[in-house]
């Protein structure tokens, strides 16, 4: 049964990998006419901001001239290491992948490295000290995201305050730095205390439930501490539920800033978003050529970030893309 499961993913794997190209592999500047192909492994489609992340992704791949073949992992890491193998197999000229998890990428890795296809982290790290295996990482800073979280808190409390943390997906590189970070600015005031803290896996259903669990064990939640918006907008759902009002009762403080994120803090039902920046298409294409053309690249690029509070939320909806 197992057997038969894991053949039908494979091949539903496979169909979404060639779908967006043309399936003839080699590129190199590989194809006749020097095109270059991306195989882009993504995470999945588990909130706005990765929605967002997608479509830029897409969209400047097709303005940069470069071809694009494109995968959804659907959060799973055995998803993506397949994508891989088979981009491989195909011999793009170019791998790029946000990683569901920051570990367990070494072996695929080498494969590429042996085929002589370079790797572009984007978005999230890995958690390997072979730094040989990918040519830059292009993506935040997620422990300052979550030092900003933590900041806004210490400087907008006083008294006791019991926090419920919602977290990303366990394992995954945001999830790991936006409690770290949020951890280090809040240990300077012992009133403030994480009660509960799960993962509701970057998805808003996820958000609800387990803010829905929270709020039946914990007696006095005074924040909630989302690591990204669609898990605080579905705790906003899980709030309301229980006859309290988001943003008053409860105070929310999220990461991304995408535009139902933007909406809900205009509204008064968030109190704080750290901007977290899906829009790393034009960068990572960029970053492509100069590898595929043997440039230097630099190891690290670090996309720049702002916070919003309530009336700059209402300032910058009007203008958010997102
Ligand atoms: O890796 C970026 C994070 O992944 C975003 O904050 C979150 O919304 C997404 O799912």
């Amino acid at each position: 049964m197992r057997k038969t499961i894991t053949t039908a993913l494979a091949a539903v794997l496979l169909a979404a990998v060639t779908a967006c190209g043309d399936g003839s592999g080699g590129g190199a500047g590989n194809g006749s006419d020097g095109t270059i192909t991306m195989g882009f492994a993504q995470v999945g489609a588990e909130s706005g901001w990765r929605t967002a992340n997608t479509k830029s992704i897409q969209e400047s791949a097709k303005s940069a001239g470069i071809e694009l073949k494109f995968s959804d992992a659907q959060q799973k890491q055995e998803n993506q290491i397949k994508a891989i193998r088979s981009y491989i197999q195909q011999k793009v000229d170019v791998i790029a992948f946000s990683p569901v998890v920051e570990t367990g990428w070494d072996t695929i890795l080498l494969e590429a490295q042996r085929a002589k296809i370079p790797v572009i982290l984007t978005d999230r790290a890995i958690d390997s000290d072979d730094t040989s295996l990918y040519e830059t990482f292009l993506g935040s800073d997620f422990v300052e995201e979550g030092k900003k979280a933590g900041k806004w808190l210490v400087e907008n409390t006083d008294g006791p305050v019991n926090v419920v943390e919602l977290q990303g997906t366990t394992g995954a590189a945001p999830a790991i730095d936006r409690k770290e970070g949020f951890e280090a600015e809040i240990r300077s005031n012992p009133e403030i205390k994480v009660v509960a803290s799960q993962t509701g896996d970057f998805t808003r259903s996820g958000g609800k439930q387990v803010m829905e669990a929270f709020l039946k064990s914990q007696p006095d939640i005074d924040v909630v501490y989302a690591h990204n918006d669609d898990m605080g907008l579905g705790a906003i759902e899980a709030i309301k539920a229980a006859g309290k009002k988001p943003g008053v009762d409860v105070k929310i403080i999220t990461v991304d800033a995408v535009k139902d994120g933007m909406t809900a803090l205009a509204n008064g039902e968030i109190n704080f978003i750290v901007e977290c920046n899906p829009l790393l298409g034009p960068q990572l294409m960029d970053l492509a050529k100069k590898v595929v053309a043997g440039e230097e690249v630099p190891e690290r690029v670090v996309t720049e970030e702002t916070t919003f509070t309530q009336e700059q939320a209402k300032a910058a909806l009007p203008d958010r893309k997102y």
